[in-house]
């Protein structure tokens, strides 16, 4: 099976809220999207397209020169397809990794890809939620506790068939956070393989002490 990876890395991190497109910010002397690209290659990823901003797009090239970098699109869902068609044909399954984690991502990529080589069409890594999850209304009020036993947090990698992937953005009619949203409303299943806690994704300040205090560490 010829695998390879498309990381979504055009966004501009307005959670974040750095001046710097939050793909470059670093961690360790390495960019995020050179940590993301680099745990794909080390998990045996044959080819890596990245979705860049297009103001920097030619140091986003200089950083991942390892990786094939197009220029993104206004939302995910545009990235991820504008580098989907970057894929040559004889691809047979499609990674699709955020840019925004830096880590964790070598064990969760070999799982994805045996769960794709056993079959599947469509398979996410998850995790467990650990709070308690409620329903709130506009004014704050709690509506109903959600049972927390059938939830899931759902990371990246997130693998698919080619095709599934493809046929995926061609019928999408909503933008979604996530490649698999469009898999499920195909009617296609999609599979859970475990995640792993380090694969979190870098969305506020707060993640990014985080991430720089793994790596410091030496937990990444
Ligand atoms: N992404 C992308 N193209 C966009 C928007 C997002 O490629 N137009 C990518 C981001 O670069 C990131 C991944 O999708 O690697 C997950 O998105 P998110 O964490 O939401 O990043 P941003 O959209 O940059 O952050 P924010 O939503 O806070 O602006
Ligand atoms: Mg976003």
């Amino acid at each position: 099976m010829r695998v390879a990876a498309i990381v979504p890395a055009a966004g501009r991190g307005e959670r974040l809220g750095h001046p710097v497109p939050k793909a470059l910010l670093q961690i360790g002397g390495q960019s995020l999207v050179e940590h993301a690209v680099a745990g794909l290659i080390r998990a045996g990823v044959e080819l890596v397209v990245v979705a860049a901003p297009a103001d920097v797009i030619d140091e986003v090239r200089r950083l991942v020169p390892q990786a094939t970098v197009v220029p993104g699109g206004s939302d995910r869902c545009a990235s991820v397809r504008l580098a989907l068609d970057a894929i040559p044909v004889d691809v047979d399954a499609v990674l699709v990794h955020d840019a925004a984690r830096p880590f964790g991502s070598d064990d969760v990529v070999q799982r994805v890809v045996a769960a794709l080589d056993s079959g599947a069409p469509a398979v996410i890594p998850v995790v467990p939620l650990v709070d308690t999850v409620k329903r709130v209304d506009g004014n704050g009020a709690v509506i109903e506790t959600i049972d927390r036993a059938t939830l899931r947090a759902v990371q990246t990698p997130q693998g698919f068939r080619r095709d599934v992937l493809a046929a995926a953005h061609a019928n999408a009619t909503a933008t979604v956070t996530d490649d698999a949203a469009l898999v499920e409303a195909m009617g296609i299943e999609v599979k859970t393989v475990d995640g792993d806690p380090r694969a979190f994704k870098v969305t506020t300040a707060w993640d990014l002490t985080v991430a720089e205090a793994l790596w410091e560490w030496g937990r990444r």
